[in-house]
């Protein structure tokens, strides 16, 4: 069951990063200079990720809908992300951190998508910890992706309807050996979870600071933290 332990351990924080446009807004600079300093805050946080012996981290880092925002901020996020990546490969390496994506990865430009397979395939091996960047990813398509899967599984009678239930739905999602997340932090202050991990976020505990993404650091980190396990033990004296 969820949720009945008392110190149930923080194994897997998934975040909405929010809040790049406005904090380039307040500091008088364009929204991809916004998303560079989301991008040191990613980083940043990865770095203290082990201290706080998170398992899994997932990052809402390019979704489905953020196709419709303008060519110049998409051309710009998708650079950003092969920058990215390139620039914290040998970081994942030394820290023994694996990367994988979430979502329709083949629709992303060839040169993000060739940087991104290339790094999932050099860190598969390493077991220290895993960095899921969801990236074109929506829950809804995950959701349908996975229909569409087990629809053809039982066409090619691999699995009777009869078998399906939420633990074999689950194989068929994008990720399914990963745990569901823990904990789901947004920052900016909006209360929604805006198509993300709709299945996998059931039961996660939600914490949502007003603080725009770039400005979160280890301290903010701490406060989610900090959060997740007071809740948990006052669920735990009400049990
Ligand atoms: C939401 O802020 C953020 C995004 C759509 C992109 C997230 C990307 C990053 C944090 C940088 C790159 C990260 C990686 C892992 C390469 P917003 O633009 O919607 O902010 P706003 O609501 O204030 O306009």
């Amino acid at each position: 069951m969820v949720n009945e332990s008392q110190e149930k351990q923080l194994c897997h924080v998934a975040l909405i990063m929010d809040g790049n446009g406005r904090w380039a807004q307040r500091h008088g600079v364009s929204r991809i200079e916004g998303h560079k300093q989301g991008a040191i805050a990613v980083q940043k946080l990865i770095e203290s990720a082990s201290e706080f012996g998170i398992k899994y981290i997932t990052l809402y880092a390019f979704s489905t809908e953020n196709w419709k925002r303008s060519r110049e901020e998409v051309n710009g996020l998708m650079d950003l992300l092969k920058e990215f990546i390139d620039n914290n490969l040998e970081h994942l390496q030394k820290n023994g951190i694996r990367l994988l994506a979430s979502g329709r990865i083949e629709q992303l430009p060839e040169h993000s998508r060739e940087s991104l397979k290339n790094a999932i395939k050099l860190t598969a091996d390493n077991t220290s910890g895993t960095l899921i960047l969801a990236l074109n990813y929506g829950g809804r398509s995950e959701i349908c992706d996975a229909a569409k899967k087990f629809a053809h599984d039982v066409v090619k009678h691999k699995i009777d309807i009869d078998e399906l239930d939420e633990s074999r739905f689950r194989d068929y999602l994008y990720l399914s050996e990963v745990p569901d997340p823990d904990l789901m932090i947004r920052t900016s202050g909006e209360l929604r979870l805006s198509n993300f991990l709709l299945w996998q976020l059931s039961y996660a505990e939600i914490y949502v600071t007003d603080t725009l993404w770039p400005d979160f650091d280890r301290d903010e980190m701490k406060k989610a933290i900090d959060g997740y396990y007071q809740r948990e033990r006052r669920f735990g004296g009400r049990g």
